[in-house]
């Protein structure tokens, strides 16, 4: 018999992106062969998010396109799949299976047995103790995410995530040197430390830390990146380690959310801005080159103009390299939904413009300054822009680069002289490999 063939699609943030491999390397142990091509495939399934309206209506359209595949059993699973459960079914009626981010264990052979024509099923059963473990790595990348913590129980006001993510849980600190293990056998030279708020990773006496210095210690990694940190659970100890080894690169996506204290304080975030403002000022005293990033939400529940200023000048004070920013989107459960969405859409609309153009201008001051230096690119792929081939590359700092050169391959890590911009991305040019 032939081998059943999947297709996987992925919305949503980096730990969906790591579940994702999780489940292709799980339905290859169930006897899948991974396709690219949903019109070929046996099952399609798609992961999904439900942080904002759009990133579940973007789903459900594309769940609805990927019908068409008549052939093909359809499952869908991630954030939103546990926030709908069955109320899915009335939106993709071609659905077979809806599956929460707790039931990745048993979806592999409910894929398998609705391929062999089982009916429709719903894994929708929270268990605040799973985490999942890599037990096998497909391909060779340099550069690759691990999960180190699941769940989230901050309870932002506007946030969905700890009602589809559940109870937080830490991953065993011996199975988080186990998994780098494997990544760096098949060739990982950076990997990023995933969790919706990893400073809080506790396992056992160990906390975030403690688990960065054992992965000093115990691998060979070259560079460690982490997402992402609340600034509430921010240690000193994370800055003193980016001074001490370049092995951490020196950036931290630091959400801050809104600028205005009182806005801080109903979204139930924990800090206020000049508490923010004291990390960026402890971690810069320490290593003073540490690229900040950020997320931002504009026009929550009573935002005024002036609170909105508060946001801009917190750009301004702190100076990120880059910021995702979001218009607030009232998500049904949450504390938030129970204000009113009172700031008009085209103010909402108006307040990111004004804050994306401020972000762009500080981001291209930023790496303007940088043109000329020398910097340690890792290679991670091959690009092809027009006529041209380049390998592109990240900066310790985050920031990306593009360089020619017939010598180095993805994987490697060089040095290269920034010559110039082309939007956000410097482009290099060679000066020795390694
Ligand atoms: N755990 C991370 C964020 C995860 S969600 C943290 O706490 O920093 C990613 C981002 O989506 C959030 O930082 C926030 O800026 C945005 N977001 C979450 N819920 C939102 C909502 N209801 N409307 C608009 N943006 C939202
Ligand atoms: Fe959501 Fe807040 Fe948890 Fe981040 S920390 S996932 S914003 S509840
Ligand atoms: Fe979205 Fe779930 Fe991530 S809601 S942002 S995919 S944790």
């Amino acid at each position: 018999m032939r081998p059943k063939k999947v297709y996987l699609e992925c919305f949503g943030c980096q730990m969906n992106a790591f579940d994702t491999e999780v489940l292709e390397s799980m339905l290859e142990g169930e006897g899948f062969v991974i396709s690219k091509d949903p019109s070929e495939a046996d099952a399609i399934l798609v992961n999904t998010c439900s942080v904002r309206e759009n990133a579940e209506r973007r789903a459900i359209g594309r769940l609805n396109d990927l019908s068409r595949h008549k052939g093909a059993v359809l499952a869908v699973c991630g954030c939103m799949a546990q926030r709908l459960g069955d109320r899915l079914f009335e939106l993709v009626t071609a659905l077979d299976i809806v599956a929460g981010p707790d039931s990745y264990a048993a979806l592999p052979s409910a894929i398998s047995a609705a391929v062999s024509g089982e009916g429709r099923k719903v894994l929708v059963e929270k268990d605040g103790s799973v985490t999942y473990r890599l037990r096998s790595v497909s391909g060779s990348s340099p550069s690759r995410y691990l999960s180190i913590t699941r769940g989230c129980e901050n309870y932002c006001s506007y946030c969905i995530v700890p009602y589809v993510r559940g109870t937080f849980r830490s991953k065993d600190a011996c199975a988080v040197i186990e998994e780098l293990g494997l990544l760096e056998a098949s060739g990982t030279k950076e990997v990023t430390l995933l969790g919706q708020n990893v400073m809080a990773y506790r396992s056992e006496d160990c906390g975030f830390v403690d688990l960065l210095g054992r992965i000093l210690e115990e691998t060979d990694i070259e560079r460690i990146r982490f997402l992402t940190t609340h600034p509430r659970d921010v240690d000193n100890g994370i800055f003193t380690l980016m001074a001490e080894t370049d092995r951490i690169c020196p950036h931290i996506h630091l959400p801050f959310q809104a600028g205005s204290d009182r806005i801080l304080s109903i979204m139930n975030r924990g800090y206020t801005s000049s508490v923010y403002l004291d990390i960026i000022d402890r971690a810069r005293a320490l290593r003073p080159d540490i690229a900040f990033t950020t997320d931002i939400i504009v026009g929550f529940p009573g935002e005024t103009e002036d609170d909105f200023e508060e946001t801009l000048a917190m750009v301004e004070k702190v100076r990120f390299d880059s910021a995702f920013t979001f218009k607030y989107s009232p998500r049904e459960g949450t504390k938030s939904a129970g204000l009113e969405d009172d700031v008009p859409v085209e103010v909402k609309k108006s307040r990111l413009e004004t804050l994306n153009t401020t972000i762009q201008r500080i981001r291209m001051e930023i790496v303007a300054a940088r043109i000329g230096s020398v910097e340690e690119i890792l290679l991670d792929a091959r690009v092809i822009k027009g006529e041209y081939q380049f390998l592109k590359g990240r900066t310790p700092h985050f920031r990306n680069v593009l360089v020619e050169s017939e010598n180095w391959n993805p994987g490697d890590t060089v040095s290269v002289v920034l010559r110039e911009l082309s939007n956000f991305t410097f482009i290099g040019e060679e000066i020795t490999g390694r």
